[in-house]
């Protein structure tokens, strides 16, 4: 499907050419897709802190390395920007897209703490347009579109509860306590915000007896409770070291029923042996590999217009803002309430997955 023209008339960008900064696991797969299952796109300009690594996947899909990332921004064959570097880059990489006015589509997190990312929403609120979006990719994954439907259309009657389960068979040492809420909780508190259409406003975490697998001082499993501004509650069970599979599974409950996503995702129901069963999803790529593709081409297809349309910086701002909460709370073992700061002259929030008001009427 080829792009819309922008709304001052000018016909999309035949081609959007695009620098991947970070190819390691995601930059990877991402640049992978544009250079083949993405329509509209091509890599010009792969970086990585590894230069090997980077003439690799460049040599893969016909790009060029540039090392420095900022030069890769700054380079005359790039109108947009894939950033999949480590979180702890991402707030100086998106500010230099936005200086140059790139759509840019940041992996999760926006940033890694809840200045950094309150001031990108500013800087791309002051440029008028949206350029940012952030990689919550399961806003577009099929099963998650259908729940959000079944919500939105009322179907369920009044969303009351959702229940969220995260487990992935295993992990590396350094996900701690911590880096499980930044790294995999972070995916539910924007499900929570896209199906439920309003912010979070408190976290408590509960931790349990932990697996023997997990590092001391970690607590494998935790349960995570989230509260939203209307009162609803939003239940989080993550465990990354199940050694079972990559579970992902989601209900909400409603006044008139309920609806889970997750349960049979890629099971191929077998009877052999004198046994029944099927084959479980190993991890993330192979569960959410479509929902990955078709998050490309919607930032593509609107990128190709000098927008983005996608979850974006304040998604990824409140996110941010959530898991600090969460982080605390692990912490503390107490409700710690979230705190979102409204945009300037805007009487409040803005609600989940909606953009901010003021930059919606800028568009
Ligand atoms: N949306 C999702 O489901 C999902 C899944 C996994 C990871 N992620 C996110 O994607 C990002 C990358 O994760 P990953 O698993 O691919 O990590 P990774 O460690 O596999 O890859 C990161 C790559 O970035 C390179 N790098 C390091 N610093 C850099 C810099 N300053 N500039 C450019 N490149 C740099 C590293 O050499 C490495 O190749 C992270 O933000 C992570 O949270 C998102």
């Amino acid at each position: 499907m080829s792009a819309a023209p922008d709304e001052a008339g000018r016909a999309p960008l035949a081609e959007l050419r695009v620098a991947v900064l970070g190819v390691g696991v995601m930059g990877t797969f991402h640049a992978e897709a544009l250079s083949t299952r993405v329509r509209g796109a091509r890599v010009t300009v792969v970086n990585d802190w590894s230069a090997e690594r980077a003439a690799v996947v460049a040599d893969r899909v016909g790009a060029r390395v540039v090392e420095d990332p900022f030069e890769a921004i700054a380079a005359d064959d790039v109108d947009a920007v894939l950033v999949a570097s480590p979180g702890a880059a991402h707030d100086a990489q998106v500010g230099a897209c936005l200086d140059r006015g790139l759509p840019v589509l940041c992996e999760k997190p926006l940033t890694t703490d809840v200045a950094s990312a309150r001031a990108l929403v500013e800087k791309e609120r002051a440029l008028g347009r949206r350029l940012v979006q952030v990689g919550f990719m399961r806003r577009f994954d099929p099963e998650y579109v259908a729940l959000k439907k079944l919500v939105t259309d009322g179907d369920l009657g009044n969303p009351l509860m959702v229940h969220c389960t995260h487990r992935n068979p295993h992990v590396p040492e350094h996900f701690n306590s911590e880096f499980m809420i930044r790294d995999s909780v972070v995916h539910e508190v924007d499900v929570a915000r896209f199906l439920l259409d309003e912010e979070i406003t408190s976290v408590q975490v509960i931790a349990g007896v932990a697996t023997a697998s997990a590092p001391a001082g970690t607590h494998d499993p935790m349960l995570v409770v989230f509260r939203t501004a209307s009162g609803r509650v939003v239940t989080d069970e993550i465990y990354v070291r199940s050694g079972v599979a990559y579970e992902v599974r989601t209900e909400v409950v409603g006044e008139r029923g309920s609806a889970t996503i997750g349960l049979d995702q890629n099971l191929v129901v077998r009877r052999t042996d004198g046994r029944w069963g099927g084959t479980l999803t190993p991890g993330f790529v192979e569960r959410f590999g479509q929902a990955y593709d078709l998050e490309l081409q919607r930032w593509v297809d609107a990128a190709r217009r000098g927008t983005v349309d996608g979850p974006g910086a304040w998604d990824g701002y409140a996110a941010v803002a959530v898991c600090e909460a969460g982080v605390e709370a692990v912490r503390t073992g107490a409700e710690v309430p979230v705190v979102l700061e409204p945009l300037d002259g805007a009487p409040a929030a803005p609600p989940a997955g909606v953009r901010a008001p003021d930059l919606e009427a800028a568009r």
